[in-house]
């Protein structure tokens, strides 16, 4: 049989003790499955002696990732410690210049210093993988790297901050306002230490950025990811969309268009009946369309332990195995900036707006988005006891520049009693 196939794992939060748990307790599993026993080196966390309900006596300790990284017992640095910079970022460059391959769950370190870590990998003739960076337990980098690899995709969408998608199912649901929601997933332990990296769609943006890169074979920019969070969503937002057959998701897309790369994460209203609109809870979804297979659609965990460590087991299993990939599919030299779509490609908006309520300012909206050449699909006006009415307007396809310019003059003509909301409806 070959040798076994020997790991260093560095950061033994929920994840690290998952992957712990799922290789002590599958071994004879793993060893028939990839033909050669999967053996635990040494492990380095912040708390040696905290109790994680896994017993860490047959492993050697060290104290310091970064010398973890470079053991010559180790064939992979498996690194789940988190952070864009120092120990965790310090840690893989030294597992990849001692020529270990890498495993790491790590999406923040790999959407922004991904190609730089992707060229040192190459140059040490060593591999990254990250199936655990994006969507949990979903396999989307498997699916778009192997599985679909004969296809050339136009769409990478979906549903990928489980925290989001539980913070507006709740609001819809329990008819929660934003504030209540967000306490109930904190509660419920949920939020990352920054909350921001959830609520305000970085996090999700990283993932976007990771499929981005791998979908159309370009560095992953994440920096040009227009980037919106979901704390400007409102109940009135969520039950005006329901009105209208609608569902407000943190949705991200990317697609290549004739005007360059398009990469949004932001609030959209889909569908009600589409799956993604039927998506509830902590739930991830990722559609992804390409000329062959047409559209498929992943869904599944998208955080916590047992999904996660699920993912970083099959690159374990991949690694011993001896399939290497590029990280990002394509040796560095052959991807191919994109450049930055400076507009999103047209699309139908809900506008939604508290008109006051004189005679003649319906005649004034309806004339300002005509000025902007912004044709109505649906409209309601709701019955109401004070001065002001709320509107709901669905556009036709319009650009985004057009609608924040009409919103700008509704606003600046005191149309409105507050600025009206804009969310753009995604295209199913
Ligand atoms: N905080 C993320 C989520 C999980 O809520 O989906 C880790 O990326």
């Amino acid at each position: 049989m070959t040798p076994p196939f020997r790991l260093g794992i560095a950061g033994l939060g929920t994840v690290g003790t998952g992957v712990l748990e799922i290789i002590q307790q599958d071994a004879a599993l793993l060893s028939r499955k990839t033909c050669r026993d999967i053996y635990i080196s040494a492990v380095s966390a912040r708390a040696r002696h905290k109790d994680r309900g896994v017993s860490l006596s047959n492993f050697d300790w060290e104290e310091n990732p970064i010398d973890l990284a470079s053991r010559p017992d180790i064939d992979v640095f498996i690194e789940l410690i988190g952070g864009t910079k120092g120990v965790s970022k310090e840690a893989v460059e030294t597992a990849l210049i001692s020529g270990k391959d890498v495993i790491t769950a790590n999406k923040a370190m790999l959407a922004i210093h991904g190609i730089e870590l992707a060229e040192l990998a190459e140059k040490n003739g060593c591999c990254i993988r990250y199936e655990a960076a994006v969507a949990g337990g979903i396999p989307v980098i498997k699916a778009l790297q192997e599985g679909l690899i004969g296809n050339r995709i136009s769409r990478v969408m979906g549903v990928m901050n489980g925290t989001c998608n539980y913070i507006l199912t709740r609001m819809e649901k329990a008819n929660m306002s934003y504030k209540e929601a967000f306490a109930e997933a904190d509660a419920l332990g949920f939020l990352e230490a920054d909350p921001n990296l959830d609520i305000g769609g970085i996090d999700a943006g990283h993932k976007l950025a990771i499929l981005s890169a791998i979908a159309f074979g370009c560095p992953p920019n994440f920096n040009t990811i227009n980037l919106e969070g979901i704390d400007q969503v409102t109940i009135e937002d969520i039950k005006a969309a329901a009105d209208m057959g609608f569902k407000i998701k943190l949705l991200g897309v990317s697609q290549k268009t004739t005007r360059g790369l398009e990469q949004r994460m932001q609030p959209c209203l889909v569908p009600a009946l589409s799956s993604l609109g039927q998506l509830e809870g902590g739930t991830n979804m990722v559609v992804i369309e390409g000329d062959s297979v047409e559209q498929i659609i992943l869904r599944g965990p998208g955080a916590g332990k047992g999904p996660t460590a699920s993912a970083v087991v099959s690159d374990i299993c991949d690694l011993a195995r001896g399939w290497k990939i590029p990280t990002f599919g394509l040796p560095v030299k052959n991807l191919s900036p994109i450049e930055n779509s400076l507009s999103d490609l047209p699309a139908s908006y809900y506008l939604r707006m508290l008109l006051l309520d004189e005679s003649g300012t319906l005649a004034k909206i309806t004339g300002v988005l005509s000025d902007h050449s912004i044709s109505i699909d649906r409209m309601r006006q709701y019955s109401h006891d004070d001065k002001t009415a709320p509107v709901l307007i669905v556009t036709h396809k319009t650009t985004r520049n057009a609608i924040d310019e009409a919103v700008t003059e509704m606003t600046e003509n005191k149309l409105t009693s507050q600025p009206p909301v804009a969310f753009r409806i995604e295209d199913l």
